[in-house]
């Protein structure tokens, strides 16, 4: 069987608002094993990017707990936490995180920095590369703001690729793409799973049911299975 990469049990989110809790996630169970596809799909404010955020280790949960390459995370320092997120994890968020003032090719370039003995000449080969593969090789220079929504989402998913994820933790990677982008990155998934990389993509997009190898449902803070294309044929 595909090792676990990450593992979350009993996971829960309560935020406070005017002194009332609120919960947000509740008794979250996911495994996140090589090679897998998982697709969590449900209404928006559900908790989906709550749950990505907890996994992403970038908020801690208010229950439960969060194996990576099954080791508990403890409270760790940020710093700590930062050198784990570049080690194992590459995120694709919702509104792309891009740095304003730092061009496409030096955005997808950051988690190189990471690599200390890596030289500047080969940051900006693999971030160039990366750019080609999803369909950006004529935007290297671009700021943020001088990018379409799509292709900043582009940028984003690029930028995840850069250090060799063992895990992909994606938020809407389609959300802002035409059809063609939107099976490009359809395809990096299913490379990104014969390398063995495990996912996790939560979207509104029913495409991705049937490239799901198991799809699951959040909806008022609770997750339960879905019937996915792959699992059910
Ligand atoms: N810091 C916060 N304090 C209070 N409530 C919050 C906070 N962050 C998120 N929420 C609430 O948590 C709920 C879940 O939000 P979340 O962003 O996880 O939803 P989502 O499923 O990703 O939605 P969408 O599909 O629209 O992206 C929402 O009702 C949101 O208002
Ligand atoms: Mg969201």
């Amino acid at each position: 069987m595909s090792q676990s990469l990450m593992k979350v049990s009993g996971l829960g989110k309560d935020y406070h608002l005017n002194g009332n809790p609120i919960s947000i996630l509740r008794d979250v169970d996911l495994d996140i094993r090589e090679g897998e596809i998982n697709v969590i799909m449900g209404p928006s404010g559900s908790g989906k990017s709550t749950l990505l955020t907890l996994m992403g280790l970038l908020d801690a949960p208010s229950t439960g707990s969060v194996q990576l390459m099954d080791k508990k995370i403890p409270h760790f320092s940020q710093e700590k936490l930062t050198d784990l997120r570049l080690q194992y994890l590459g995120f694709i968020f919702q509104d792309y995180h891009l740095v304003p003032n730092l061009s496409a090719q030096e955005n997808v370039a950051l988690p190189l920095l990471l690599n200390k003995d890596m030289k500047k000449q080969e940051r900006e080969q693999i971030s160039q590369d990366l750019l080609k593969s999803v369909g950006l090789g004529h935007r290297f220079a671009h700021f943020p703001t001088s990018l379409s929504g799509g292709e900043k989402q582009r940028v984003a998913i690029a930028r995840a690729l850069a250090n060799k994820p063992k895990i992909i933790l994606a938020d809407e990677p389609t959300g802002n793409v035409d059809t063609e982008t939107e099976l490009k990155i359809i395809e990096i998934f299913q490379q990104l799973k014969k390398q063995n990389v495990g996912m996790l993509i939560v979207t509104h997009n029913e495409i991705f049911k049937q490239y799901a190898d198991h799809l699951y449902i959040l909806k008022d803070g609770y997750l339960s299975k879905g019937v996915s294309q792959v699992e059910g044929f």
